[in-house]
């Protein structure tokens, strides 16, 4: 037994088979709750471990239905704290409502900042996240923050599978560091393609800027959502003369006619991680070209050295 009593891990709805993975890999087992509904739809949760006094981590990811999780993750930390934890870590794999982090034209609100005041308000003492689609989220928190990565998991994956002849493709100016940072790791060119966002769900792959013909393609991103964004850029580098095609992105969100997309796209495999898990639907669709890879190994080292008072940032050197 590596621990006492003293650390508890709690899973909302969202994420159960990440955090079983989590408790299987730090050998504890998953906190009790249940989680009911009133008649007029209301969430219940009740804790059913003794938390009085213990280092209670809640992991929950803010995917679809968002409103939904973000709820429930609300009330365990409320409950958390009631029930008098000493310290409480909200463990958010994938943060819902990110993208909107800034007023970029009138009367639009900054939703990951609201977002973040919830999640203090509502108890959390501290959060662990993961690809915050951009770094400086974590300021809109005023506890501390550690903020992992899943480059770490999907670099491995990609190094393990030898591509030669390869450029890494940053699908949108955005992730060009990004990009730049998966070419350093893995060693290969970099490229840049320039898009035009028309709507939430459509996009268009206007201009490469570096080599693709004849090269192997890795396309990072740290959100797949509707697809369009990978699969235009996809489309782009295929004409251009592209070999393979690989896309590696953190975040599997897979909104809309995201499926349809890739099924279609010009592109060999995906790539995701566990931080949002495929639902049934998703499976029923087909994910033939779809690879999971977990992080709960990840997730699970932070945790354990969140608990221990030890440093987190130096677990990047262990992957
Ligand atoms: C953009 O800033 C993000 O990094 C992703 O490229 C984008 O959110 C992906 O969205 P979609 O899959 O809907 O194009």
């Amino acid at each position: 037994m590596l621990f006492n009593d003293n650390l508890k891990i709690f899973s909302g709805s969202s994420n159960a088979s990440l955090a079983s993975a989590v408790c299987s890999y730090l050998e504890i087992p998953l906190g009790g709750s249940k989680i009911d509904r009133f008649p007029d739809g209301e969430k219940a949760i009740r804790v059913e471990d003794d938390v009085r006094g213990r280092d209670c981590f809640v992991i929950q990811s803010t995917c679809i239905p968002v409103d939904e999780h973000l709820m429930e993750l609300l009330i365990y930390l409320d409950c958390l704290r009631r029930a008098s934890a000493r310290r409480i870590t909200a463990v958010i794999p994938y943060f819902g409502y990110a993208r909107q982090d800034r007023k970029d034209e009138g009367r639009v609100p900054i939703t990951a900042k609201l977002v973040a005041n919830l999640i203090t308000t509502a108890g959390a003492d501290r959060v662990l996240a993961i690809d915050l689609h951009a770094a400086q989220l974590q300021g809109f928190f005023d506890i501390p923050v550690d903020h992992l990565t899943g480059e770490l998991v999907l670099s491995k994956y990609f190094r393990d599978k030898k591509i030669g002849n390869l450029t890494v493709v940053s699908p949108d100016v955005g992730n060009m560091k990004l990009a730049s940072r998966y070419a350093s790791r893995l060693g290969g060119e970099l490229a840049i393609v320039h898009k035009k966002r028309k709507s939430g769900r459509e996009v268009e792959a206007q201009e490469i800027i570096g080599e693709v013909k004849g090269r192997n393609i890795l396309m990072c991103d740290d959100i797949i959502a509707t697809a369009g964004t990978v699969c235009s850029a996809a489309k782009l580098v295929k004409e251009r003369g592209a070999g393979k095609i690989y896309v590696g992105a953190t975040h599997g969100v897979l909104a809309g006619e995201a499926l349809e997309r890739i099924a279609e796209a010009p592109i060999d495999e995906v790539a995701v991680t566990d931080t949002i898990p495929l639902t049934d639907e998703t499976k029923a669709k087909g994910t033939l070209n779809i690879k999971v890879l977990t992080v709960s190994v990840m997730l699970g080292e932070a945790i354990k050295r969140i608990h221990r008072d030890q440093s987190v940032s130096s677990l990047f050197n262990h992957f």
